[in-house]
């Protein structure tokens, strides 16, 4: 047996990989849980806005599905939608029996609430239907999470440890049938290189907005699971559908400073610098529209009007109000010198979500076998050409929950596992230009944003393709002769999301949810999922479906 073997290896410690870990060991099942930064470190962390689930009589399962597939543009799975969505109480009710706070009220704040936690609007929903913690819900659920893993004796945590690649059956020369045995994974403290082999792997390592110039999402989102899938072997979907967010705070010193959807919901309004409403001008429900509707009008009025950004204001509500509601994002604000009580605030869209991913079933199965995948880094099928805002938390959740208990059933605990090749780092040398890699990011990232932004060309696309190639090589070359790093791994995994995410922009010939090119302006009749199959597909691929 190796020496660092578990029974469940769970890479990534956002709201996916906690709460699928504490399900396994709250089972009896042995989990060891990586993540490349501090525990939690990922998007779930900073999570404004909160969960969308049916918690009021007025609301229904029915309207909660219709506006998912209506935001979905006609490429949602009926079958998913339905079960993240009918799933979505019991997650909740998991959350509270934890010790998740989220905000309560104590008399009926607007009409037909008759839960007794302030439910809170967001776009494309027709009800409200978000169950927050105030506007920080991610980290309210993720610290919550961390503290029961952290107390939990089945599960190892590995901070600064970050996966370089699955190990496979096939890549070990086995004859047995292609699956999942293990990762080789880099302790970033030290720079040595581990393996952990595992009965079952699961991938929970978050979106790709990295790989954007701007983007709301932390540093950690560098799409590290997707590409690691796709060089095992596993089919990759919808990576065109990229979600922008419409409103991140403009200012040269605010990184990926994220305004809520909910200040749209508790009635921000978009104004042009003059003072303008413009979004009704482009959709019956105005602010509240679907998220690519209104991120696609600023981006219109940007370029109209030669704007650096649009405004964002809710100051016309009272001030305790604001404060009660939005504290975070008041002293987010103030901290850049916006006062949102008194002032409206310079917004812009940015790189948010990443709808596609790795192929996975209702269970989180991937095409290979023992390998789950779970949370932004899955397509499951729930969000297809538009992810509805504030069903990501609660796909992580429900999803979360459906693959723990595929693995109880499934881990065989046999503890036998093929003996795996140490790292081989004897034909590498230390980097000789670091400058390289930094480069190349900055290349990348901006490119992205140009090319294969909000609104698309053929010609934009096949320019960032033609880098994309360009990249691929410089980047092949110094990954075979320099020892790795975090910064070049994530740069090999961002090359590949950018390369996923082009070949799926470029052979959707329509305009479509997040995806919309100047040279397909219309919909097509039948709705098709982008599906990019690997050289290296298993011959006895799992072949998972999401019906
Ligand atoms: P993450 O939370 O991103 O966690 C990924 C984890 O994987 C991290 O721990 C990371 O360190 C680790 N990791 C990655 N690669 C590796 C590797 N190679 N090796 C080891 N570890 C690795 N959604 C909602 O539903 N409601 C909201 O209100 C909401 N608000 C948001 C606000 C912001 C600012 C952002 C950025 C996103 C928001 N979203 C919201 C989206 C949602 O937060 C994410 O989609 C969700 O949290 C993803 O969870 P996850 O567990 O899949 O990934
Ligand atoms: C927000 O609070 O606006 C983000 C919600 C989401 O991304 O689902």
């Amino acid at each position: 047996m190796n020496k660092n073997h578990t029974e469940v290896l769970i890479i990534g410690g956002g709201v996916a990989g906690l709460s699928l870990s504490l399900r396994l060991a709250q089972s009896g099942i042995k989990v060891t849980l990586i993540s490349k930064e501090e525990l939690t470190e990922g998007s779930s962390l900073y999570a404004q806005g909160g969960i969308a689930a049916v918690l009021n009589k007025e609301d229904s399962f029915a309207s909660h599905i219709e506006d998912t597939l209506t935001a979905g543009a006609g490429l949602c799975n009926r079958q998913t939608v339905g079960y993240i969505v009918e799933n979505a109480p019991d997650a909740i009710d998991w959350l509270v029996d934890n010790g998740v706070e989220f905000t309560v009220i104590d008399g009926p704040e607007y009409d037909g609430a008759d839960s007794k936690y302030h439910l809170t609007r967001e776009g494309g929903h027709s009800h409200r239907r978000v169950i927050h913690a105030q506007d920080a819900t991610g980290r309210e659920v993720a610290t919550t999470l961390e503290n029961l893993v952290r107390a939990e004796p089945g599960i190892t945590t590995l901070e600064h440890h970050i996966a370089i690649d699955l190990i496979t059956a096939q890549k070990l020369g086995l004859a047995s049938p292609d699956r999942a045995v293990g990762a080789y994974i880099l302790d970033t403290k030290t720079s040595k290189v581990g393996v952990i082999s595992a009965e079952s792997l699961v991938l929970a390592t978050g979106g790709a907005s990295k790989s954007y110039l701007y983007t709301s999402n932390p540093d950690t989102s560098t799409g590290d699971g997707i590409a690691m899938a796709w060089r095992a072997g596993c089919r990759i979907s919808n990576m065109e559908f990229v979600q922008f967010h419409p409103t991140c705070l403009y200012h040269p010193q605010a990184k990926s400073l994220l305004i809520s959807e909910a200040v749209r919901g508790e009635g921000g309004r978009l104004l042009l610098p003059d003072g303008t409403r413009f979004m009704k001008q482009h959709h019956e429900l105005g602010e509240l529209a679907p998220r690519d509707i209104v991120a696609r009008a600023i981006d219109y009025e940007m370029k109209l009007h030669g704007l650096d950004s649009v405004f964002l204001d809710i100051s016309h509500k009272p001030k305790d109000f604001i404060l009660e509601h939005f504290p975070n994002i008041y002293k987010n604000c103030m901290q850049y010198g916006f006062d949102i009580c008194q002032e409206p605030v310079p917004v812009v869209p940015a790189a948010h979500y990443t709808c596609g991913g790795v192929v996975t079933d209702l269970q989180g199965r991937t095409d290979l076998t023992n390998l789950y995948c779970v949370g932004e880094a899955s397509c499951t099928g729930l969000h297809g050409a538009n992810r509805l805002a504030s069903n990501s938390l609660l796909e992580c959740l429900v999803m979360a929950d459906a693959s723990a208990k595929h693995i109880s059933a499934n881990c065989t605990k046999t503890k036998i596992s093929p003996a795996i090749p140490e790292w081989d780092e004897s034909r590498v040398t230390d980097p000789d230009e670091r400058i390289v890699v930094a480069h190349n990011w900055d290349e990348l990232r901006r490119f992205m944003w140009d090319y294969v932004g909000i609104v698309r060309t053929d010609k934009r696309l096949e320019r960032a393709a033609h880098r994309i190639d360009l990249l691929k090589e410089e980047i092949r070359d110094y990954y075979s002769n320099f020892k790795v790093s975090s910064d070049l791994l994530e740069l090999r995994n961002l090359v590949t999301v950018a390369d996923l995410t082009v070949q799926c922009a470029l052979n959707r010939r329509e305009s479509r949810g997040l995806h919309y090119t100047l040279n397909y302006p219309k919909t097509k009749r039948i709705a098709r999922d982008s599906v990019i199959v690997p050289t290296n597909y298993p011959a006895h691929a799992n072949m998972v479906s999401w019906d």
